[in-house]
């Protein structure tokens, strides 16, 4: 164990959804820094790869495991290589996730509740399944959901979107109280408005997005890294007792 205050993760294995870009790959650094080996994982091997080699490079510990949380096997396959790697699986941060199309509720169709149901809801359903039988076997865990302040409030235009983040909530609050006892705890975070290629894709405009940002009550979008260090807690032995929550990290934005 170092005595570097910052290495808040020393020694413990932690695995990555969607690690190939926006808070997912921030978050995947931030681990590795804190002293996790990191298992990142996302559909894009070229991504992982560079991601993997550049927290090599810092000189901390990461594997890359190519998975598509929307195929049950990958996610089997995704667990079993963590823990035939490292032994172990301390902390899950089930990210991945997609914003479909947004459109109004009488236009939303059912290629888009597909596309949005089978990621954020199956997918991470199946994640947490494969990662909590590991963990439980352990008596020792943390997973964290990447929900979103769309789990708790709703929003135009994304009612599908909006739904399958509230499911997260659901997902993040049965299963702590299902295995809180046997050492795993279960949150979820919820982001606000993070400057994110998902920001870039829901937006007409790169203005368009800062002006929605800067007319928000936060006055700006929030950052990956900003997301990274609220799941460096969640995941970290300074939240023991920290189980079932929804944390939102917004600026604000659902308060006002
Ligand atoms: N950016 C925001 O404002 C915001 C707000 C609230 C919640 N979120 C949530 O944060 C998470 C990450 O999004 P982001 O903003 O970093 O955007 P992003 O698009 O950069 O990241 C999403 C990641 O999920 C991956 N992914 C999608 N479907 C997948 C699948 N089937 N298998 C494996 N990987 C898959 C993508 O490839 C990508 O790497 C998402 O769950 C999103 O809903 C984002």
């Amino acid at each position: 164990m170092s005595n570097n205050p910052l290495r808040t993760l020393d020694g413990k294995v932690a695995l990555v959804t969607g690690a190939s870009s926006g808070i997912g790959r921030a978050t995947t650094l931030e681990l590795a820094r804190r002293g996790a080996k990191v298992v990142a994982s996302a559909r894009r091997r070229a991504e992982i790869e560079t991601l993997v080699a550049e927290i090599k490079k810092d000189g901390f510990e990461a594997t890359g495991i190519v998975a598509d949380i929307n195929k049950e096997n990958d996610v089997i396959d995704l667990v079993a290589k963590a823990v035939a790697t490292y032994g172990r699986i301390d902390v899950a941060f089930n990210n991945a996730g997609t914003e479909g199309a947004f459109s109004p509720f009488v236009d939303q169709t059912n290629e888009t509740y597909d596309t949005i149901f089978n990621a954020n809801v199956r997918g991470v359903f199946w994640s947490m399944k494969h990662e909590a039988r590991a963990m439980l076997a352990q008596g020792r865990g943390s997973i964290i959901n990447n929900a979103s302040m769309g789990g708790v409030i709703g929003f135009a235009n994304a009612a599908l979107y909006i739904a399958s983040k509230h499911a997260v909530l659901g997902l993040t609050k049965t299963a702590s109280i299902e295995w809180f006892r046997q050492g795993v705890r279960v949150n979820a975070l919820c982001p606000g408005l993070i400057d994110t290629p998902f920001q870039d894709r829901i937006w007409p405009s790169e203005q368009a997005k800062k002006d929605f940002g800067a007319a928000s009550v936060p006055g700006r979008t929030g950052t990956s890294e900003e997301m990274a260090k609220v799941v460096a807690f969640l995941a970290s032995d300074d939240s023991t007792f920290v189980s079932g929550h929804g944390l939102l990290a917004d600026g604000g934005y659902v308060v006002s």
